[in-house]
């Protein structure tokens, strides 16, 4: 199964992105992963990204895609493939389709999260990361065992620096100026199944309207699931 995983900042992308590779197996590629993990290594690239996701603007699609489509040359397999925050321009969707079709490898379906604006906020300011690892928790709704710490590498938990209040609403006004427009993309002329999930119930709700949507997709035409 190849699929687009989109949503606002927040909805829970990561999240059940865990939950779907447990279940599918899928590779999964997180674009803000990749990007932090460049960042991590101290490259010129990576200070510049730092600098634009600190900001909480996009980075240029013209980097984007370039990183992008090494990452999928190197993971797609027959495994299959989730795409996790790339693409968030129609520019980008559409390198990824010519990046898909060189390799006759379409897209099965775009999943999309919703959440509120102030779930939103509150669920980013609340998030909590392994540094190590990157597992997730929720100070309030996905708690460590001891507050701080995480339960399996015993290391103490961060947040994120674009996680700040006034960071969250640039990247809110960027999802809703730049990305979801590519939802249409997608969903207009039935090009791709869209299916979208109500991100605005519990972590296990959200995995198995998930879950159970996408397994009713399989093998279905398009047009079926939306
Ligand atoms: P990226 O890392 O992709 O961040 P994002 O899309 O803003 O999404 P998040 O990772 O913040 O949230 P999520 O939806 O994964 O939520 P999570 O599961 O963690 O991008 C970061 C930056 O990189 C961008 O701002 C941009 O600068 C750059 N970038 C990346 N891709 C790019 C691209 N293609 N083009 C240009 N620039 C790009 O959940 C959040 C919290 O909520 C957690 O604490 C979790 O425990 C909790 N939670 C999750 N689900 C629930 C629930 N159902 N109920 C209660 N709490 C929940």
């Amino acid at each position: 199964m190849r699929i687009v995983l989109m949503g606002p900042p927040g909805a829970g992308k990561g999240t059940q992105a865990e939950r779907l590779v447990e279940k599918f197996g899928m590779k999964h590629l997180s674009s803000g992963d990749i990007f932090r993990a460049e960042k991590a290594s101290g490259s010129a690239l990576g200070e510049k990204l730092s600098k634009i996701m600190a900001d909480g603007d996009l980075v240029p699609d013209d980097i984007v895609v370039e990183i992008m489509a090494k990452a999928i040359a190197s993971a797609d397999s027959d495994a299959g493939l989730m795409l996790d925050g790339f693409p968030r321009t129609v520019a980008q969707a559409k390198a990824l389709d010519e990046m898909l079709a060189k390799h006759s490898t379409p897209l099965d379906a775009v999943v999309i999260i919703t959440a509120d604006d102030d779930a939103i906020m509150e669920r980013i300011t609340g998030r909590r990361i392994c540094p190590s690892t990157g597992r997730l928790y929720h100070v309030k709704y996905m708690p460590p065992k001891v507050e701080g710490i995480d339960d399996e590498t015993g290391e103490t938990l961060m947040q994120r620096e674009d996680d700040r209040e006034q960071v969250v609403r640039g990247r809110l006004e960027a999802y809703k100026k730049q990305t979801e427009p590519v939802i249409a993309y997608y969903s207009d002329g039935g090009k791709v199944k869209t299916i979208c999930v109500n991100g605005m119930q519990s972590p296990d709700e959200v995995s198995a309207a998930m879950i159970e949507q996408l397994q009713a997709c399989r093998g279905e035409s398009v047009g079926q699931c939306r």
